[in-house]
């Protein structure tokens, strides 16, 4: 994995993809391809690189079994054989889908991984995994297969929305609530840097959440057990995803899930009441936006969360915070039921609080 400023000026990088001798394809949000995927297109070809584009809508809708048929059948239509690599150009959705479709295309080609957004960088471009929604449920078909490379461009932040950064956000308050406490830390100290969005505090904030969930994957590759840590916040996010038909951002449903499961840790084990208080008051400095539209209801998230892929029989599991930093292990297993009681209690407390008026 490499960072830096603008990987776009510089002739290693061409050199790299070179090296590979593959006809690259390169794969990317439609909003993006006019600006950077022409653009890099146009670069490869320069250096002599056989090079294509196939482009996709955006939005989770998108991120589903008909892209990934869509893509393929491209590639078929193209010749494109064994001699291909893909280039995953934008944010978490693409490099879920372009690493899904180089996964199975020809049984496998490589993989390289460009991510755009502030979440696929602090999140969705490590660790290997991809996949697609279904009604049933967020990423329950997919696969685990290792990009040949990583570039981390911070330029390509210049141009982010401003939405899209506080759901890049969402994934890094993740990490801090539940796996590093010196990250909380930075974060409530970072108030101003991030307002101004200070070069040298995000790229802090992208390395250190790299470093976080590279030392969590090294331990579990294929999440059989210690990986679950990463899926703080997500039993509930994934939920409301389902419940909001894939027309809420990932990293809104995430922040959502996170104050929620710190609630249930709070209530089902023994997260002690003034770490939660101070989450809370956190998301609340750093303006995420925490409401759920009318499509979102309990009886749906209970039902949802049945199709979780830690539940066990149709129960749900939560990953649940020890301290600040800190979750519990539960033998091994990283994730344990919650009475219904306790999971209903907090999601009474999220829609007094969050629902929409
Ligand atoms: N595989 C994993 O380990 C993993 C981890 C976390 C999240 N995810 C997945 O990632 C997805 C969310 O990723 P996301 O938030 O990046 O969504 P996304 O890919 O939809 O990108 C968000 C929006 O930002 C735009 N965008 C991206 N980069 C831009 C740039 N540089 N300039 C201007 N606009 C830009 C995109 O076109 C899109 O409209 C979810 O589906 C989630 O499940 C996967
Ligand atoms: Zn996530």
């Amino acid at each position: 994995m490499e960072i830096e400023p603008d990987f776009f000026a510089k002739e290693a990088f061409y050199q790299k993809i070179k090296d590979l001798d593959k006809t690259i394809v390169i794969v990317t949000h439609t909003n993006l391809k006019k600006h950077f995927g022409h653009y890099l297109k146009k670069r490869l070809i320069a250096h002599g690189i056989d090079t294509k584009l196939i482009d996709f809508p955006t939005g989770e809708k998108a991120k589903s079994e008909e892209t990934i048929a869509k893509i393929q059948h491209k590639m078929l239509g193209m010749h494109l054989g064994k001699n291909t690599a893909i280039l995953a150009l934008g944010g978490g959705i693409v490099s879920d889908v372009a690493g899904f479709v180089a996964s199975t295309y020809n049984r496998g080609i490589p993989l390289i991984l460009f991510p755009t957004s502030l979440l696929a960088m602090v999140d969705a471009a490590i660790g290997g995994k991809t996949g697609v929604n279904t009604k049933y449920g967020k990423n329950l078909i997919g696969s685990i297969y290792m990009p040949e490379m990583i570039f981390l461009d911070l330029r390509m932040l210049n141009f982010l929305p401003d939405k899209e950064w506080t759901n890049g956000l969402a994934e890094v308050m993740k990490y801090a609530v539940s796996l590093d406490s010196h990250v909380f830390e930075i974060l409530e100290n970072g108030l101003d840097k991030w307002a101004g969005k200070d070069p040298a505090f995000i790229q802090e904030l992208i390395i250190q959440s790299c470093q976080l969930k590279i030392s969590v994957v090294e331990k579990d590759t294929l999440e059989s057990g210690y990986r679950r840590v990463l899926n703080f916040g997500h039993t509930i996010a994934h939920a409301i995803e389902v419940c909001e038909k894939y027309e809420f951002a990932h990293g809104h449903a995430v922040i959502i899930g996170v104050l929620v499961e710190a609630y249930i840790s709070m209530r089902a084990a023994n997260f002690p009441e003034e770490s939660f208080e101070k989450i809370v008051t956190l998301t609340r400095a750093y303006n995420f936006p925490l409401k759920v539209s009318k499509k979102t209801t309990k009886k749906k998230i209970m039902h949802a969360m049945q199709y979780d892929k830690k539940s066990k029989d149709c129960t749900p599991r939560f990953v649940l915070l020890k301290s600040l930093g800190e979750v519990h292990s539960f033998d091994g297993e990283y994730c344990t039921e919650v009475k219904n009681s306790i999971i209903e209690n907090a999601l009474d407390w999220m829609f007094t609080l969050f629902k929409e008026v």
